[in-house]
Order: C-alpha cells, then structure tokens, then sequence
C-alpha cells in the first residue's frame, strides 16, 4: 500500500513572534508523517534577526521524500518503506535503486542497472597507477574520497545530469566502481595485486572477490555471508540528513558534480562521531578484551565529562529509542556468528557493556541506546573485514542515499547555494600593526 505523495509540506495555522515590541506571524509547515517546521525563510529580511542552533538540532535544511524517521518511536523507513520488511528479500541494488529513483525497480529495470554495475565495474587502467601513489600505510577512507574525487577526471560527460537516464549513467557508475576503488586500496594497503571483477558475480561476493581472492586461489563468498553482508549495506544506505548526506547537499548546492560532492561525503563520514564509529567500536571492546580496562570501568569513563571517552556506538541524535538498525544487526551477529564458527569473546563484551548501560540512570535519562555502530562492526569482523575497512563498507552501503539526495537537491525548484549565517563574537574593528610595532 502507498500513500498518496504530497511535494510540498502542507502549510498549518503559523506561529507567532514577538521580538522586542513587535509582532511578527511565521508560517509553519507540516511534512507527510505530521512533523511541523517553522518556516523562517524570511526571519531575517523582516526582524533583521537570525536564528543560532549550533550542531543544526533543530533546524531542517530541506524538504526531502526520501526517507522518514521517528526517532522517538525507532522508526526508520526507505521511500515509506519500513526498515523491518528489507530483512530477507531484496538487494541492496534494488533499495539503491528505490532510494535513488523513488519506486522499487520493475525486473526489466533491475536487469538493466544489474548489467550497468557489471559493465562499469572496471576502473580505467590509468586510475589503477593513482593507487601506487599513497603510502601503503594510507587510511582507506582517504584514498577512498581521493580517488572518487579522481572519478571526476574521468566522467567529464557526467558533470552535468539533465535527466533521469543520465542520473542513471552516473550513479551505476558511481554504485559500481566504488566497490572496485574500495578493494584495490585494501589490496594496496596490503602489498597484494590487484584483482579485476568477475562479471559472473553479484555486488556482495564481487567486492569479497576484489578483496580477498588471490592468483592461485579464488574466494568464495558463504551464503549466509552474502546475505549478511546485504543487510549491512541496505541497512546504512540513507539516513536523511546525517552529517555525510548533509555534506554532500551542501557541497552539491554550489553546483559541484556528483563525483566531488560524494568524495566529501566520505571524508564527513570518516570521524568517529559518525561512520568512523564503527572502526572505534571495535577498538573499544578491543581494549576491553585485552584487559586494559573493565566494562564497568569503560562505562564509568564514558560518563565522567572529564574523561574525554564516550560509549562508542550509544547515542544518536534522532533516536531516543532504539536505533532498529542496531536491533536487527544484533539479531543477524547472534544467529551469524555460530554458523559461521567465528564465535568472537567481542560479542559477549558487547552484550555486557549494553547491560550496564540499559541499566544505568546517566544512559537511561539521556535516552542512549545502541547505535547501528554497536553491533556493524562485530558482523563486519566475523566475516573477515578487517577494521580499517569498516569505514569503507559503510561509505559504499551509503552512497545511493548521498545520490539520492544530491539529485533530489538539484531537482527541488527554488534551490540556493547552503550558506549558514553566523553570530560574529571577534575582535570589533582593530588596526593592522606593522610587524615592527607589534609586542
Ligand atoms: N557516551 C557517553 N555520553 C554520551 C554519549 C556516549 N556515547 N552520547 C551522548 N552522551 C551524552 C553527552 O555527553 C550529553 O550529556 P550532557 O547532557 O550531560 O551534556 C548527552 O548525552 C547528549 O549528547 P550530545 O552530545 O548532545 O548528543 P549529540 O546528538 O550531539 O551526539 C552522537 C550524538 C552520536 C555524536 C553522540 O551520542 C556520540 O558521540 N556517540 C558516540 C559516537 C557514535 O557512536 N557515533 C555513531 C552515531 S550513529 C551512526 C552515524 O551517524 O554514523
């Protein structure tokens, strides 16, 4: 069943202003799911006032039919469609495809992207060379956003997207070689040759294949690996307006191409307040494990503010609830692990530090709950990914949203170029000092 889409948000009785002795009557609007935004577009021209919200907690910086939240509730839903209904039947090519495109792909549609990711998969020889530059020590993310920025050298045609066929040329390009990109920079990283696609292969076991097949063997992808692996990538494929997709509208609004606007997406990505977390996840339970410090003690740090350490993988902005990515990858690491026989002391480390959390006043008055960083990284690890990878898988499970909201940008009428205002708190007006009259 679908809901009838509605564009624009319906407008509703607006608010009233008062600002040092005058009235001022602002419109409110009103999204598809009932959630209300003061409309302050002309704050500013009529009061001479702006408005300060550091970290952006309550501002909405666009319309957008992507994808709705209820963070309160733990909801998470894809083009209206709930998280929950992904588990078993599709790839992450057709959530790709609904993200991007907005309907779930007929199966001539389907076929027809599949055959564009088969076909686009290679990377031009030339790029290849690229990768001998950086250092063997390179953080994957950083070769990553390079060499999807590098992309751009090569797609001069792709710069400007004038419809629907074209978005298309682009984003199976992008979806495709991004999976190629991220396995040659782990197969630098490692000293190791590169591995070409195998056009017989589908998304998941291709990037695997890149990733761990060798000259004189070829890797296998397990089943439950597959599917795994699937769900992990639908799962992080859009998020609304996180700080990765938030990157890619604004660098998108200054009319920067597809390709340098998701680069910047995954440099936004890399910090362990966002998709970095899965990578500091582990090296928490790590340290655990090895004994540096307890779970008890881990959760101590993390609520004295002196400390500097947070709960990695606990808190959100939105959700003040469970984050139902986390549930359902929690439930996948529990039946996963045993068939696989990676049983990993890490996981039991995980449940006991969630226990002490859910059970202490400091997280359970601040509504922290396991993110979908909590358990990703556990699964990631199960199956082989090493951690300076996790990052990378999350930036490829991401990419269809940043497309998605980049075209979505450049198609909403009306769009100007993100540009926050600020409140100037500097010197007020100073003279240059020449260099010899300086103290
Ligand atoms: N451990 C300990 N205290 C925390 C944590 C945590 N993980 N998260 C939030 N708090 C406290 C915070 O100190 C503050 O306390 P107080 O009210 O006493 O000052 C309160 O909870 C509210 O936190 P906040 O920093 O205002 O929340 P935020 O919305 O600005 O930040 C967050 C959200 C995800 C960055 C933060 O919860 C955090 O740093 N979590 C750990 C890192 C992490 O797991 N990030 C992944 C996020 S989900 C996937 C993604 O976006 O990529």
């Amino acid at each position: 069943m679908t809901e009838p889409l509605n564009p624009n948000p319906r407008p509703v009785e607006p608010a009233a202003l008062s600002l040092e002795g005058k009235e001022y009557s602002l419109p409110v609007v009103e999204g598809s799911e009932g959630e209300r935004g003061i409309d302050i577009g002309r704050l500013r021209a009529e009061t001479g006032h702006i408005t300060l919200d550091t970290g952006y907690g309550n501002t909405g910086s666009c319309t957008s039919a992507i994808t709705f939240i209820d963070g309160d509730a733990g909801i998470l839903r894809y083009r209206g469609i709930p998280i929950e209904q992904f588990v078993d039947s599709p790839t992450f090519i057709e959530v790709a495809w609904l993200l991007i495109f907005g309907h779930l792909p007929s199966e001539t549609e389907y076929q027809d992207f599949s055959e564009d990711l088969t076909r686009f998969a290679h990377i031009d020889e030339s790029m290849k060379h690229q990768f001998e530059g950086f250092p063997r020590s390179a953080p994957p993310m950083a070769t990553l956003s390079a060499m999807i920025n590098a992309l751009s050298c090569y797609h001069l045609d792709l710069h400007e997207l004038e419809d629907e066929a074209e978005l298309r040329h682009a984003a199976a390009r992008l979806i495709s070689k991004i999976r190629t990109i991220a396995a040659y920079a782990f197969r630098h990283s490692r000293g190791l040759p590169y591995v070409y696609p195998d056009p017989g292969l589908r998304y998941v076991p291709n990037l695997l294949h890149m990733m761990f097949s060798q000259p004189y063997s070829q890797y296998v992808c397990p089943i439950l690996v597959r599917k795994a692996f699937n769900l992990i990538l639908i799962l992080h494929a859009d998020h609304e307006q996180n700080c990765s997709t938030s990157t890619v509208r604004m660098v998108g609004s200054s009319g920067a191409n597809l390709f340098a606007s998701c680069a910047a997406g995954v440099s936004a990505l890399w910090g362990p307040l966002h998709g970095g977390a899965n990578v500091a996840v582990l090296d928490m339970l790590e340290q655990i494990h090895q004994g540096n410090v307890t779970p008890e003690e881990y959760v101590r740090l993390a609520k004295d503010k002196d400390s500097n350490v947070r709960l990695m993988g606990f808190g959100h902005r939105v959700y003040k609830n469970f984050d139902p990515r986390a549930q359902m990858l929690q439930k996948v690491a529990e039946e996963l692990l045993p068939q696989i026989s990676a049983d990993d002391p890490l996981l039991d480390i995980a449940r006991r530090l969630e226990e002490i959390a859910l059970s202490d006043p400091y997280f359970v008055e601040r509504k922290l709950y396991p993110n979908v960083d909590f358990y990703s990284g556990i699964l990631l690890r199960a199956m082989g990914i090493p951690t300076n990878m996790f990052t990378v898988i999350f930036a490829i499970g991401r990419l269809p949203g940043w497309i998605a909201h980049w075209w979505e940008q450049s198609q909403t009428p009306g769009g100007r170029i993100a540009r926050p205002r600020q409140i100037y708190t500097g010197n007020g007006l100073t003279d240059y000092l020449p260099m010899e009259r300086r103290p």
